[in-house]
């Protein structure tokens, strides 16, 4: 297994999945990272709310697609550090089955993931959000991914630090096409729809970080749904998104839109007789993931963050990461079929 290198973690760089942390009130944060969340709290004294909110939305969106949509497999990008209600926790709370790809592409969130998120049907691998095709050929995500079934791609405050000129539409659309219909986007996203001064000042606390963050507007987000009807409520607040019964809905200082929304793509716009996902390069081989030792990873582990935690001057890369450099698993093969929940609720929106 290729573990990353000192070289690769820039303690002195604030990073968006470190800033989240501290927001968040979790201790895998460097000053540099805590002098940019107290940035975005001067600006924005209620961005912790912002962040439990979000990370709620997260947990409530899982819940809605491993029970009402049925779905069994997610690829989730941009997973952050493993805290509470974990996504494969939440899935496999509902159905036992659920198999979870964790993708990020912070080293030291790869480490964390691989350590404490990595079980049963679950992998961890670094990799770049904006190289959809390193992640959708990657065989490890491919072991437990199956193309061909209905599956949910997570997106949960990713979207915003990829720039425009960076594609994200595209981004998304290589990852549609590659899913197979009925398959599932969840997305929340930034706005400074609610407060454009103080949005952007927050925002630019991000300038210096290793990725900047980009505020979208209510359409900006909602074209990022292309080819996926939205399900009930629509785009909306993340608080706002079918709130559990004990939550306040709809916090007005919520700044950041979620949604859920499902692939329709045109049957005119799918080749007869083949599957969706085909073009991945075939059936996925054996798994092999399960072969690592799970004693060297945890070797390995335990010496980046090590390294990490005491480097005092890290090298800084100025490129910035090289994903995808590691991967590590433990998975079982997935199930080739599985029975589809066949009585799933159209929402209003949902036609
Ligand atoms: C704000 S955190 C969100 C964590 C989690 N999805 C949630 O909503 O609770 C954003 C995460 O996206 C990751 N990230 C940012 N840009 C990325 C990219 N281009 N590719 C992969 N991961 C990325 C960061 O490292 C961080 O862990």
């Amino acid at each position: 297994m290729s573990i990353p290198e000192p070289s690769q973690i820039d303690t002195m760089k604030a990073h968006p999945a470190r800033i989240y942390d501290c927001l968040l009130g979790g201790k895998d944060n460097y000053p540099v990272d805590r002098e940019a969340a107290e940035q975005v709290l001067a600006a924005v004294p209620t961005a912790r709310h912002m962040a439990r909110a979000n990370r709620a939305f997260l947990q409530r969106a899982v819940r809605f697609l491993a029970g009402e949509a049925g779905i069994r497999q997610f690829l989730d990008i941009g997973t952050g550090f493993p805290t509470q209600g974990n996504v494969h926790e939440v899935a496999q709370g509902v159905t036992a089955d659920a198999r979870v790809v964790y993708v990020d592409n912070d080293p030291i969130v790869h480490v964390h993931a691989d350590a404490l998120l990595a079980c049963d049907n679950t992998i961890a691998i670094l990799a770049d959000l904006r190289e959809p095709d390193a992640i959708l050929s990657h065989p490890h995500v491919r072991q437990v991914i199956d193309f061909g079934q209905p599956m949910a791609l997570l997106l949960v405050a990713i979207l915003h630090f990829i720039r425009d000129a960076e594609d994200p539409a595209g981004i998304i659309a290589r990852f549609r096409d590659a899913m197979a219909p009925d398959s599932y986007l969840a997305i929340s996203h930034a706005t400074g729809d609610f407060d454009t001064v103080a949005a952007t000042s927050a925002a630019r606390a991000y300038d210096q970080a290793a990725a900047p963050m980009v505020l979208r507007s209510h359409a900006e987000v909602q074209r990022l749904f292309d080819g996926f009807a939205l399900v009930d409520p629509g785009l909306v607040q993340v608080s706002q998104w079918r709130p559990d019964r004990d939550q306040t809905a709809g916090h007005p200082e919520v700044w950041a839109y979620g949604g859920v929304g499902r692939k329709v793509m045109p049957p005119t716009l799918r080749p007869a007789g083949r599957a969706a996902g085909a073009d991945l390069g075939g059936p996925a081989p054996p798994c092999q993931a399960a072969t690592a030792a799970g004693s060297d990873r945890a070797r390995d582990s335990a010496q980046v963050l090590a390294r990490a935690h005491t480097a005092r001057r890290p090298a800084r890369t100025g490129s910035g990461l090289q994903p995808p450099v590691a991967v590590s698993s433990r998975v079982r093969r997935p199930e080739p079929e599985r029975p589809r929940n066949d009585q799933l609720q159209p929402s209003r929106s949902d036609t």
